[in-house]
């Protein structure tokens, strides 16, 4: 089946998820605080970690080599682990120690990873439609749809917070160069058609097994995670909101080091 999803369309309609009063007061309160701002870009970091490794998900090496451009993510995604935690570390040290990031057990972007993964893999298996090939691209999808929403929506929030000046323009900055790699790979979605095209000659059984089961899919399987993700990070931004619970509740986790 030929997918199409309009990657534009896709995020206009979701865009109004991140405007609920909750998640625009937590924006203002992350965006206002260094702490906050440290405590997502170290999340952000871990989340871009996994989202680099994710590409071994495929786990079947005659497709992953027909994935146009698999190797530039996969290293994008790795640079991007390392520039947000480098310039967490550099632009506020006191919430870091010899051992890293003082709050590890409190960063969202690994239980947010594995959430969306989880629910998106029960969905396919519901379905009939699940493959390691599959829930790579739609959770990939999924997150880059999320992280295109959410990553503007954090720097325009930086970029009008009482910060210092050369602290906003720092992290703002550094999201927008993020942003501009993020286009590229919400394009993964033009990969399912390519695969599905791939000449089938020479391929092995399991390769054409995978092959198969892409077919199987629709556009709303790479349209749901998508909503899922998105959701799922509102109701991340919506913590903030109570900054001071929310601050009290990351340096209490196991394993603080205040
Ligand atoms: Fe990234
Ligand atoms: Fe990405």
């Amino acid at each position: 089946m030929t997918v199409a999803v309009d990657e534009g369309a896709l995020l206009a309609e979701l865009a109004p998820l991140l405007e609920t009063e909750a998640c625009q007061l937590g924006l203002r309160n992350l965006s206002s605080d260094p702490f906050f701002v440290a405590f997502f870009l170290a999340s952000v970091s871990q989340g871009e970690g996994l989202g680099a490794a994710a590409v071994g998900m495929i786990g079947q090496d005659e497709l992953a080599a027909r994935i146009r451009n698999l190797d530039v993510q996969e290293r994008e995604e790795r640079e991007h682990e390392e520039r947000t935690i480098d310039a967490a570390r550099s632009l506020f040290p006191e919430w870091f120690d010899d051992a890293g990031y003082r709050y590890p057990e409190a960063l969202q972007g690994k239980a947010y990873y594995v959430e969306v993964l989880e629910r998106n893999r029960e969905r396919l298996k519901e379905g009939g439609r699940y493959s390691r090939l599959n829930l790579y691209l739609t959770t990939t999808f999924a997150y880059e749809i999320m992280v295109l929403l959410l990553y503007r929506a954090v720097a325009d929030a930086v970029r009008s917070s009482p910060l210092p000046p050369e602290v906003r323009e720092r992290v703002a900055c550094m999201i927008d160069a993020i942003l501009e790699e993020e286009q590229g790979h919400v394009g993964i979605v033009r990969q399912h058609q390519a695969l599905l095209e791939t000449p089938r000659e020479g391929l092995s059984d399991e390769a054409l097994g995978l092959l198969d089961t892409l077919a199987k899919m629709s556009a709303d399987d790479y349209r749901q995670p998508a909503e899922l993700a998105v959701r799922h990070v509102v109701s991340m931004m919506e913590c903030y909101a109570d900054a001071e619970r929310y601050r009290e509740r990351i340096q209490s986790t196991p394993g603080a080091r205040s």
